[in-house]
């Protein structure tokens, strides 16, 4: 893809679950555009390989934080002002699912998935909406699903969770919008990463799925990653409370 600006030097963007996937080339694209990085996650091995690959110096932290945990969402943000003084955008990234029915699932399971989902990205537009508010400035984009509007087997728990983050979206535009914070989502279809792997390795299963979406590919991370860092750009300043659907054209049909 030809190298497009979209005028983030010197922001500071802090991507939850930047260790791998689209958070991972997400951070990498906010490095090259000359931004500050902040990733998170849970797992100290998978943020130490990222760091190690996005070699950012002292434009890149990577800071252990589970999204759902209170405690951990504060440290995140009090290191990220310790360190860079601002947040500008957030970019909640942070998903999973586990396949699950919705009626056979166990509270302790559909807790988990909505809790990582849902919670986390409340928990973390709380507190940079906080900072934000204050600063009279920035972004929040959440990444949610086409999962959120088409009823999909064994991915329920995460349709109904990925659902409330759009309403979320549009009900923090609305708080937000006199303090000039923007707030939007980008709903993909299905992107090629570890996440959805059992999906599109899998060759029958991933021609069923292609079929549905008529550019006839899934997506690939770039694919997502420009349109976060386009909601994130000055560009943008006049877009919130959107869901942009990123899946190839699935949803139009
Ligand atoms: N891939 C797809 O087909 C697809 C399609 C539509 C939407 N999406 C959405 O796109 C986003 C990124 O997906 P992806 O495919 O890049 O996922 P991924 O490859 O599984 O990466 C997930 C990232 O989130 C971190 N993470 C997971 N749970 C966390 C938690 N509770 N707290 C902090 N970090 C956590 C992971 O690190 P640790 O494991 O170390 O925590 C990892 O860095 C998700 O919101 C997903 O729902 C994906």
């Amino acid at each position: 893809m030809a190298s497009i600006s979209y005028g983030l030097e010197g922001n500071v963007v802090v991507v939850t679950g930047g260790s791998r996937g689209i958070g991972l080339d997400l951070a990498r694209t906010l490095l090259a555009e000359g931004a500050r990085v902040v990733i998170c996650g849970r797992k100290q091995a998978g943020l130490d390989a990222a760091a190690a690959e996005l070699d950012g110096g002292d434009r890149l932290l990577a800071i252990p934080a589970h999204v759902a945990r209170e405690a951990d969402v504060d440290r995140l943000f009090d290191q990220t002002v310790a360190h860079f003084g601002r947040v500008d955008a957030l970019v909640n990234n942070v998903g999973m699912n586990l396949i699950t029915g919705v009626v056979d699932a166990e509270p302790a399971l559909f807790s988990k998935i909505v809790d990582s989902n849902l919670t986390g990205t409340w928990l973390c537009s709380r507190k940079a909406a906080q900072l934000m508010r204050e600063q009279k400035a920035g972004r929040i984009v959440s990444i949610t699903s086409i999962a959120a509007r088409r009823a999909a087997p064994f991915m329920g728990i995460y349709g109904i969770a990925k659902a409330a983050i759009e309403m979320m979206t549009r009900t923090l535009a609305q708080e937000l919008a006199p303090f000039n914070v923007q707030v939007n989502a980008v709903a993909p279809c299905m992107v090629r990463t570890g996440f959805s792997q059992p999906f599109w390795s899998n060759d029958d299963l991933l021609k069923e799925i292609v079929r549905a979406i008529p550019m006839g590919r899934i997506a690939e991370t770039v694919d997502v990653v420009h349109p976060v860092l386009f909601l994130c750009s000055p560009g943008a300043g006049f877009i919130t409370g959107q869901i942009l659907m990123v899946d190839g054209g699935a949803s139009a049909v």
